[in-house]
């Protein structure tokens, strides 16, 4: 017979041994580290019942906001900074660069329009200052990666991603383009503006509790692809927008903070973004909402 477990501390050698017959080697190695950690945080934080009770009813909360518009999963991994620090620890940058990598957010959606270069994705009416945006892909090498897909999503100069908003079309500020045989790359679309993240859920409770703001600087979010390459997620963030000091999702690395230059006579504003990209499997992420 195993021993039963008689204090707090003689707990966890009872549940590691009880996982530690997993066949898949990495599930046990992560549940135990969890696991191993989970204890040492109850233990040294004196959790409560009523304090455990709060934290099972957050989780069942943020699983219950999540929805076809949202997924509140994502966005309190995001606003715990693990979202940030799983990107940056996968993606750590190539030739000696900073990583360009960016969490994915709770609002990328698979298949956007594929778009012609110079189309402009802000469609049917949406007001805002024209931005045109360029830039090359280039590989490990920094030889120029033709055909490499550039798919790009932003929020609307009001502050709403389309699908949050019944006045956008579907699929508005949103498109794939492909890169030419130098590997340059050219869309157009309005100044992006800052915008909330979802507050009308259990991690705006929690960001209040934490006086916290929701207010993400602007930013372009970019999802760069070439067969033979690793899938890159990105966002830019244009020099001297507001809160780029405190984004609630800790998104804005020094190397994701971009320059626009501003409209001069006929020519609108304009941002170069290029982006490298490292070899590895072309791997998607699912869609955090259809
Ligand atoms: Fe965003």
């Amino acid at each position: 017979m195993n021993p039963l477990p008689t204090t707090p501390e003689s707990l966890l050698p009872l549940v590691l041994a009880a996982m530690d017959r997993a066949p898949d080697s990495r599930l046990r190695e992560l549940m135990a580290s969890l696991v191993t950690h989970l204890h040492r945080f109850v233990i040294e934080s004196r959790v409560s019942e009523a304090e455990f009770e709060r934290a099972v009813a957050f989780l069942v909360g943020i699983g219950q906001a999540t929805g076809p518009t949202k997924n509140e999963v994502i966005l309190a991994s995001d606003l715990l900074g693990v979202s940030t620090l799983v990107a940056l620890l996968n993606n750590p940058g190539s030739s000696g660069l900073d990583s360009d990598a960016a969490l994915l957010g709770p609002f990328w959606r698979a298949n956007a329009p594929v778009c012609a270069p110079g189309t402009n994705i802000a469609r049917e009416g949406t007001q805002g200052e024209l931005l045109a945006v360029s830039g090359t892909v280039r590989g490990e090498g920094g030889q120029p990666v033709a055909g490499a897909e550039v798919d790009v999503w932003q929020a609307s100069p009001v502050g709403l991603y389309e699908n949050q908003d019944p006045n956008q079309p579907d699929m508005n500020l949103r498109g794939r383009f492909k890169t030419d045989a130098e590997g340059r790359y050219a869309l157009r679309t309005v100044r992006p503006a800052g915008y909330p993240v979802p507050t009308d859920g259990p991690c705006g409770e929690l960001l209040r509790a934490q006086v916290r703001h929701p207010y993400r600087p602007a930013h372009l979010h970019f999802m760069v692809s070439a067969p033979g390459h690793k899938v890159l997620i990105s966002q830019v963030f244009p020099e001297g927008s507001e809160n780029l000091d405190s984004d609630p999702v800790f998104g804005v690395t020094a190397a994701l903070v971009g320059r626009i230059e501003p409209a001069r006579g006929a020519t609108p504003a304009q941002l170069v973004r290029d982006f490298q990209l490292s070899p590895g499997e072309t791997v998607f992420p699912h869609p955090p909402i259809p």
